[in-house]
């Protein structure tokens, strides 16, 4: 059974190695814009006490936006478990929209999102080629093979 619960300082080692497994190492460029991670709110999923993903998140001027979200255990109801918690904790926090980046190799996530009632909104070509000048770490090919170049951005209104 999962539960969800605030990531807390002594989860860090086991946080900062999903990171590093996901997008290499604790920061994150998006919308030229880099976020160190560690220091932004999150939560975890837990499975017979094993962590077993990760999401952090900001909120600022009513809208919440998704900075990491990862199952290490994909296809077993994690990412929708970790996705519900944040949704509610944003209503909580009096937000309207949630928001998030995600670039055009990611297909899973991609098709997660929508099915999770999140529509696809912005596409900014070749922001990568961007991303990789704060963070030239960042893989040519992503995804199924597929060169990372560009972002997009996904929406869902909150009620
Ligand atoms: C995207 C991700 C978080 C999904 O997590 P998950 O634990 O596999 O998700 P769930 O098991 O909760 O799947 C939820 C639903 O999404 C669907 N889904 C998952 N991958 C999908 C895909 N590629 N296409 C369409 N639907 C998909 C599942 O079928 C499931 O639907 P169902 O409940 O009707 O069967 C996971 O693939 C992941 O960690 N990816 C790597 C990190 C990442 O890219 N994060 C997103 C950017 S922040």
């Amino acid at each position: 059974m999962v539960h969800i619960e605030k990531i807390s300082k002594i989860d860090k080692k086991e946080v900062l190695a999903i990171l590093q497994s996901f997008w290499g190492d604790s920061k994150i460029v998006i919308h030229n814009e880099i976020f160190d991670v560690m220091s932004l709110d999150g939560i975890k999923a837990v499975d017979n006490n094993q962590l077993s993903g990760i999401c952090h998140y900001r909120i600022s001027d009513k809208e919440c936006e998704i900075l990491t979200l990862a199952s290490l255990n994909p296809g077993q109801g994690i990412g929708s478990a970790l996705l519900k918690e944040v949704e509610w904790f944003a209503l909580n926090a009096g937000c309207h929209l949630i928001c998030l980046t995600t670039t055009n190799d990611n297909l899973n996530a991609l098709g997660f999102y929508q099915k999770h009632g999140y529509q696809l909104t912005a596409l900014y070509p070749k922001q990568v080629y961007i991303s990789r000048q704060l963070k030239p770490e960042i893989p040519e090919i992503g995804y199924h093979g597929i060169p990372i170049r560009d972002e997009l951005r996904l929406e869902k209104k909150l009620k």
